[in-house]
């Protein structure tokens, strides 16, 4: 295993599917986890089958069909979860089980009314049953993001003295600023035994808008496995962005790490995450959101039809998208024109553009935008086009 590799564990249906209107049936589930499977993810976390039998049979067909990935399915630090999530895992070629328990001193006295070394025995507990049917246990620290550094450290070495393979540190509430996340993970890697025996995993929401932020710095510090969704869907304000975590890696990490997605997948499948759960994608999503390659101010464009690198720093090839676009409004200028003309068949001369500019801002001030179609009309009324 190569320490430049981060292992990329999806979630889009588990922590994804999980809100409320994103539910897929069986097929539509089957049919995401196929494209998940060929973008090339290290894991895919196929649901929660204690949650319901339709669950259930979900994360079994997965299991069955999807042969790449390791095929994870989550539970409770509680017997009949873990034995639930086994018996649903139990055709998968690599399961994992995902288990685990809140570890804040919110969730210990709010949510389970114990106390921190009543949690630490239900981890280790859980993490030894889980060990009983797979040989590779995740244990997630729920809450994480607010629980005491000192007492984390315990937690995460006692499960690691269980058996877990893999440990999770998540910022369930999405509290932490970066710094504080990073200095979590460097706090873990510094304090408890044998995690360099582990892989540590990020699994951030994004509550502040800071998950693919702390997902990063976590990799500063020791993280080898980010959970992550497409679109960034996931309960709340929705859970770290794979799109945006893969491409900052790839682009601003080359030489340090590398993951092994197919990023020329990411558009093509963000669509079909975005159509089957009918969950929009904001229009300025980074990477996959449908103005991320597209320019509309005169100066911009006329620096991207210049040299695309003056304002672009993706090559829109690079994740499925066929070209950026060069977008009609009434803050377009000149060079927009005559590239957008072009493209529809009219080579105009300076004093033309000048004619047709007149025009055409005339009809971009009625309009939020000037579709080739209407662009068309309206040199057809002056000009002809080109080999016609
Ligand atoms: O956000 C979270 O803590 C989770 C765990 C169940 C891993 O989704
Ligand atoms: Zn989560």
């Amino acid at each position: 295993m190569s320490d430049k590799q981060v292992f990329i564990f999806d979630t889009t249906l588990r922590d994804g599917e999980q809100v409320p209107g994103c539910k897929l049936n069986h097929k539509e589930k089957l049919k995401v986890a196929k494209g998940i499977e060929a973008l090339g993810v290290d894991v895919l976390e196929a649901g929660f089958p204690i949650s319901s039998p339709g669950d259930f049979q979900a994360v079994e067909l997965i299991s069955k069909e999807i042969r790449e990935p390791i095929i994870c399915a989550l539970s409770r630090a509680v017997e009949a979860d873990v034995k639930c999530a086994a018996e649903a895992l139990k055709h998968a070629q690599r399961p994992r089980i995902h288990t685990g328990i809140g570890t804040s001193e919110q969730h210990i006295k709010y949510k389970f009314k114990s106390s921190p070394e009543g949690i630490i025995e239900r981890a280790k507990a859980a993490v030894k049953y889980a060990k009983s049917f797979v040989e590779d246990v995740e244990f997630f620290a729920e809450d994480a993001g607010r629980t005491d550094n000192v007492y984390l450290a315990k937690v995460i070495e006692a499960v690691i003295s269980a058996g877990a393979t893999v440990v999770n540190i998540p910022d369930t509430t999405g509290y932490c600023l970066p710094y504080e996340y990073g200095h979590k993970i460097a706090f873990l890697k510094e304090h408890v035994k044998n995690i360099d025996k582990v892989i540590i995993s990020a699994h951030c929401h994004n509550d502040l808008g800071l998950a693919t932020a702390n997902s990063l710095v976590g990799v500063e510090h020791g993280v080898r496995q980010i959970e992550c969704t497409l679109n960034g869907i996931g309960e709340r304000a929705g859970n770290t962005s794979l799109e945006e975590v893969v491409m900052v890696l790839k682009q601003k990490y080359k030489s340090k790490y590398f993951t092994n997605i197919n990023t020329q997948m990411l558009n093509p499948l963000s669509r079909l995450v975005s159509e089957s759960m009918s969950m929009p994608v904001q229009a300025n999503k980074a990477i996959v959101g449908e103005n991320a390659f597209a320019h509309s101010s005169g100066i911009h464009q006329d620096g991207v039809i210049k040299n695309r690198l003056n304002y672009e720093i993706i090559n829109p090839l690079d994740v499925g998208v066929d070209k950026s676009q060069i977008v009609l409004t009434a803050r377009s200028g000149r060079a927009a024109l005559a590239y957008r003309a072009k493209e529809v068949g009219y080579e105009l001369s300076k004093d033309e553009l000048d004619i047709a500019y007149r025009q055409f801002i005339q009809l971009a001030d009625r309009k939020k935008q000037v579709e080739s179609y209407e662009l068309e009309t309206m040199l057809s009324q002056s000009f002809r086009m080109v080999n016609v």
